[in-house]
């Protein structure tokens, strides 16, 4: 296990559409192990491997905070969305900045588990928003994109929030 590099906005790899799982290598489940290392060490809720280089079809997610609820998804996809929600997101890929992104407020997922077993996931607000940010990762798509508006220095907000 080991904290991988993550890489940033402009680096052309995160503009890459991600190639499909087939079989579950040691160098896969590796680079899982390593994704949870990441993500958990840069506090964040998500992961998708092309963020640390590697142009496969796994994200990783952890909305809580006691870090307990560890999602891997492999060749994940959406199958069914409703609802709407408004909110601020951010990506470990674009430090410090946030922007409004709209998104489904209720998702549903089909993916694979590391054994390669496809099972089905729902999540509601911030797991369903992790679910849409991450799945486009692997399209090569950054929420940027998406962003209502301009994007917010996090360092800004924080100096309003103390105001
Ligand atoms: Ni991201």
């Amino acid at each position: 296990m080991a904290i991988r590099n993550i890489r940033m906005i402009g680096d052309d790899i995160l503009t890459k559409k991600c190639k499909v799982v087939k079989e579950m290598t040691e160098k896969n489940k590796e680079l899982i192990a390593d994704m949870f290392d990441t993500m958990y060490d840069a506090d964040g809720v998500g992961l998708a491997a092309p963020q640390v280089g590697i142009l496969k079809r796994i994200a990783v997610i952890d909305i809580t905070e006691d870090r307990s609820n560890p999602i891997v998804l492999i060749n994940p996809e959406i199958i069914s969305a409703d609802g709407e929600q408004r909110g601020s997101e951010g990506c470990l890929s674009v430090p410090d900045k946030v922007g409004i992104v709209t998104r489904p407020n209720h998702v549903k997922v089909v993916a694979q588990d590391e054994n390669l077993e496809t099972f089905e996931i729902e999540g509601d607000e911030l797991l369903a928003r992790a679910f849409c940010h991450e799945i486009d990762h692997l399209d090569g798509h950054l929420y940027v994109e998406k962003v209502e508006g301009e994007l917010m220095n996090t360092a800004d907000l924080e100096e309003e929030e103390e105001e």
